[in-house]
C-alpha cells in the first residue's frame, strides 16, 4: 500500500458532467485521506474546464468540513466539449504539468471518463475515476454515487402525486431522468407501485417506423381503459426521459387524441439531481474517495474505483466505459409479474 508514497506529492480532483448528490462527500473523503498520506490537494473548478482554463483552489481539511450533507459539488461541474479536441487536451495537460500534479481523480460519468482516458494518453500522471452520476449506468460497479438519493427524491415526489391522483381519480404521466437507461425509471416505478413503467428495457421503439409508435400507443390506451373500467382510482405511468418523442406532454396529448384519455404530465427533471445525499450515497462516496487515494499511493492508474457486492474493486477505465450497465432482467420481470397479478385480481 505504501509503495508509491515517496513519489506522489500533489493530487488534483475535479467533478464533471451531471452533478450527483454525494460528490461533496467524495471530495471530503479524498482530502482527508490525502492529508493522512501527506499529499497536497488541488481542486479544479467546473469539470475539465478548470484544467483547460487553469482555475483551481488548494483544498485542505477546513474546506471540506461540513460538506458531507450538501448536494451539488463545491467544485462546480460542467460538460466540456473542448476535451474532445486536441487543443483542449493539450491545454489540460499543460495546466497539470505547470501545477506539478502527480495524479488526477475525476468524479463523474462515462463522458467524463472518456475525457480522462484521452488525457491519460498525453499526460504521464496517474488517473483515477470515481463513478458519480444519478443514472447508475456505469459498467463494473453495482452503484454510482447519487443514484440512491435520486431514486429516493423521485419516490417522495411520486408518493405526493399519488395522493392528489387518488383524490381526483386522475391519470398522471411522470417523466424521470436517466439519459438512456431505465435504472431510475424501473426502481422508482416499482417502489411507487406505478401502474405502468415505460422505459428502454420494456418498450423499445423502431425509431424509423412511425406505425410502431402508434401500435404502442393503442396498446397503452387499451391497458389504461381496461384497468380503469371497473374501478375509480389513480393511475400512474412512469416514463423514462428520451424515450417517447416529445416526452410526457406529447404522450398525454396523444392519449387524449386517440382514446379520449385525460392524463396530467409531470416532468420531475433536475429535482432528481439535487438535495442532501442519503446515507447510502454518503457512505459509498466516502469509501470510494478513500480507495481512490489508496490506489494512487499503491501506484495504480487508468482505473475506476467500483463497488461490487459491497467490496471495493478496481475496473480498468476503458472497460468501465465500453458498455452501459443495463437494468437487471429480474427487475424488469418483477414489474411484469406484479402487473399481471394485479390485473388478475382486478378483473
Ligand atoms: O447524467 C445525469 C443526467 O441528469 C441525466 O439523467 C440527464 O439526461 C442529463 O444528466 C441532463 O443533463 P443536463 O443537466 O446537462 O441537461
Amino acid at each position: 500500500m505504501q509503495k508509491n508514497i515517496q513519489t506522489v506529492k500533489k493530487i488534483a480532483i475535479l467533478t464533471s458532467g451531471g452533478d450527483a448528490p454525494g460528490m461533496n462527500a467524495a471530495i471530503r473523503a479524498i482530502v482527508i485521506a490525502a492529508q493522512h498520506y501527506h499529499l497536497e490537494v488541488t481542486g479544479f473548478y467546473a469539470g475539465f474546464n478548470g484544467l483547460i482554463d487553469d482555475v483551481s483552489v488548494p483544498l485542505g481539511l477546513k474546506d471540506v468540513s461540513h460538506i458531507i450533507h450538501r448536494g451539488g459539488t463545491i467544485l462546480k461541474s460542467a460538460r466540456c466539449p473542448a476535451m474532445e479536441t486536441t487543443l483542449g487536451i493539450a491545454q489540460a495537460t499543460s495546466t497539470l504539468l505547470k501545477a506539478q500534479i502527480d495524479a488526477l481523480i475525476v468524479i463523474g460519468g462515462d463522458g467524463s471518463f472518456t475525457g480522462l482516458i484521452a488525457l491519460q494518453k498525453q499526460w504521464s500522471g496517474q488517473v483515477i475515476g470515481i463513478p458519480g452520476t444519478i443514472d447508475n449506468d456505469i459498467d463494473g460497479t453495482d452503484f454510482t454515487i447519487g443514484f440512491s438519493t435520486a431514486i429516493n427524491t423521485a419516490i417522495e415526489a411520486i408518493d405526493k402525486i399519488r395522493d392528489t391522483a387518488e383524490a381526483f381519480e386522475r391519470i398522471f404521466i411522470v417523466e424521470l431522468m436517466g439519459r438512456h437507461s431505465g435504472h431510475i425509471a424501473f426502481n422508482v416505478g416499482i417502489a411507487c407501485a406505478a401502474e405502468q413503467i415505460i422505459s428502454f428495457e420494456n418498450f423499445s421503439f423502431d425509431k424509423n417506423a412511425n406505425h410502431n409508435e402508434a401500435e404502442k400507443l393503442k396498446a397503452l390506451a387499451k391497458e389504461i381503459k381496461q384497468a380503469q373500467a371497473n374501478r375509480h382510482a389513480s393511475y400512474i405511468i412512469v416514463l423514462a426521459e428520451n424515450l417517447w418523442r416529445g416526452g410526457a406532454s406529447a404522450l398525454a396529448q396523444q392519449l387524449q387524441t386517440i382514446a379520449k384519455i385525460d392524463c396530467t404530465p409531470c416532468i420531475l427533471g433536475h429535482v432528481q439531481r439535487g438535495g442532501s445525499p442519503v446515507a447510502k450515497d454518503r457512505i459509498l462516496a466516502t469509501k470510494m474517495g478513500v480507495a481512490a487515494v489508496q490506489a494512487i499511493i499503491s501506484g495504480q492508474s487508468n482505473i475506476m474505483i467500483a463497488e461490487q457486492s459491497n467490496t471495493i474493486a478496481h475496473v480498468a477505465l476503458p472497460i468501465a466505459i465500453m458498455h452501459q450497465q443495463g437494468v437487471s432482467e429480474s427487475l424488469v420481470q418483477a414489474q411484469e409479474n406484479i402487473l399481471a397479478l394485479t390485473a388478475q385480481h382486478l378483473s
